[in-house]
């Protein structure tokens, strides 16, 4: 690797254009974070902004599946060279780009050295290209995946409102406070039986956590449950799209809408932390 602070020289130079980098985590599996990420991606599009959404869900990548995209190279491809990145990346969506993941590869921490610095040569070229970059993770409290997503400019933790979701979000939520440069922790309730029940599950894991962990996490909305999802999931199409008018498409349009409006609100050319401290993390794991 070259030493850190040419490294650190080169980041400061492509800062100009940034995308915002948010990572989309949960403590339990299958408590809709890829559902959330392809149809953020699509609502984000839809607003005229660009995304490139990266499938780092390295157990269970599956977002290409949602999106019915029929990948010929993914991750896997890119970090072993067999292909430029720009041959991985599809685009199912006009405004929309996925980098496809792989199943069964290490962790991203567990990655030999020269695979991290491609990985991050990678993700640094892709951060001059869109508004957005969105990156589905695996599900657990994997100090590896928490650590990564912490780096991210905004990290979503989703849950359901089972107890079981709740309390493995707030361990996810623990062991990202535990990097002093995380960055802004959002909350977004899944499978709401209505907004009421939505708005006192995450008021209480907020509240928990700014009790016990003395750490500021925010509402960004929450998505119903709405049997639309599964309908466009057997369909191979994100729900926005299929079912525009179900309750979960306005609920994923309204986050979409907070999300550009908290970016306009602060458009100063702040730049994003990610790659700096992606850097750090990987020199940390190596
Ligand atoms: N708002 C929702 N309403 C109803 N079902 C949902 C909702 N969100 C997700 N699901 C269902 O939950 C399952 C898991 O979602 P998925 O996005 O794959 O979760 P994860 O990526 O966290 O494992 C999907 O099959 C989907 O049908
Ligand atoms: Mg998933």
């Amino acid at each position: 690797m070259p030493d850190q602070a040419e490294e650190l020289r080169r980041l400061a130079r492509i800062h100009l254009k940034s995308a915002k980098v948010i990572a989309i985590a949960s403590g339990k599996g299958g408590v809709g974070k890829t559902n959330l990420s392809v149809n953020l991606s699509i609502a984000l599009a839809l607003m005229k902004k660009t995304v490139t959404m990266l499938d780092f869900d390295l157990g269970l990548a599956n977002a290409d599946l949602l999106f019915n995209a029929v990948p010929r190279y993914n991750l896997s491809h890119v970090l072993s060279g067999k292909t430029a990145l720009r041959n991985a990346l599809v685009s199912p969506y006009p405004g929309v780009k996925l980098l496809p993941g792989t199943s069964g590869m290490e962790e991203l921490a567990d990655l030999p050295e020269n695979d991290q610095q491609k990985l991050f040569n990678l993700l640094e070229s892709i951060q001059r290209d869109s508004d957005f970059i969105i990156i589905d993770t695996s599900a657990g409290v994997s100090k590896n995946v928490i650590n990564f997503a912490a780096c991210a400019d905004e990290i979503i933790i989703i849950t359901t409102p089972e107890p079981t979701a709740m309390i493995d979000a707030y361990a996810a939520i623990k062991l990202i406070a535990k990097n002093p440069e995380h960055g802004n922790i959002r909350i977004v309730i899944n499978m709401a039986a209505n907004k009421i029940e939505a708005e006192k599950i995450s008021s209480g894991i907020i509240q928990v956590c700014t009790r016990f962990l003395n750490v500021y996490v925010e509402k960004l909305g929450y998505i119903l449950a709405d049997s639309s999802v599964s309908a466009a999931v057997k369909k191979k199409n994100p729900f926005v799209l299929q079912y525009p008018d179900s309750y979960a498409s306005a609920c994923v349009m309204q986050i979409a809408k907070r999300i550009i409006l908290e970016n306009e609100q602060n458009s100063s050319p702040v730049e994003s932390g990610f790659f700096k401290k992606l850097f750090g993390f990987f020199r940390k794991s190596g």
